[in-house]
């Protein structure tokens, strides 16, 4: 059975919550063990993170980049893999963002996390509040992940 993370910032209104949940759905449904994270909640422990078979990141999208909180697990995650690569490259990883209206995290999202592995399906967008389109997108994206691994 994988192990995969969902690392998400949500904070406004849950919208990147409902999809992360729905992430988690898939995969769970898929036989994978899941362990959600919310950076507006925590900082994710970078020696954790090496742990994961596969990870799924989810960010609101905020002056057309990406969370804060997201921001700073990429920092830590470019310092402590200059000590040790190990766990923190190549994995598989899935993609999905929320957003009010204009949406152009997409682009600094993708290129971002380009570093982490390999892309698992497509990135998920929602506009606003995620419709069941959108859910079943993020379960689809959660089964994919946990088949991944
Ligand atoms: C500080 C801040 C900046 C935002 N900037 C943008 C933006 O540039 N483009 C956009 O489409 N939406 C923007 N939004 C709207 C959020 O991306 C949108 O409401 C999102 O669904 C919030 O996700 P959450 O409820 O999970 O926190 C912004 C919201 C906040 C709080």
């Amino acid at each position: 059975m994988g192990s995969i993370l969902i690392l998400y910032h949500s904070q406004e209104y849950g919208n990147t919550a409902v999809m992360a949940q729905a992430v988690a759905e898939g995969a769970r449904a898929a036989g994978a063990e899941v362990t959600l994270v919310n950076t507006n909640e925590q900082r994710m422990d970078i020696e954790q993170y090496r742990q994961f078979d596969a990870v799924a990141f989810g960010s609101p999208d905020y002056y057309s980049y990406i969370a804060g909180g997201l921001k700073m697990f990429l920092d830590d995650w470019y310092i402590a893999r200059k000590s040790n690569r190990q766990g923190l490259e190549n994995k598989p990883y899935g993609l999905f963002y929320s957003h009010g209206g204009s949406g152009r995290v997409r682009r600094p999202l993708e290129e971002l996390f380009s570093r982490m592995g390999r892309q698992v399906g497509k990135t998920i967008a929602s506009h606003g509040r995620p419709n069941e389109a959108v859910l079943e997108a993020c379960r689809d994206l959660g089964r994919q992940l946990a088949n991944a691994v």
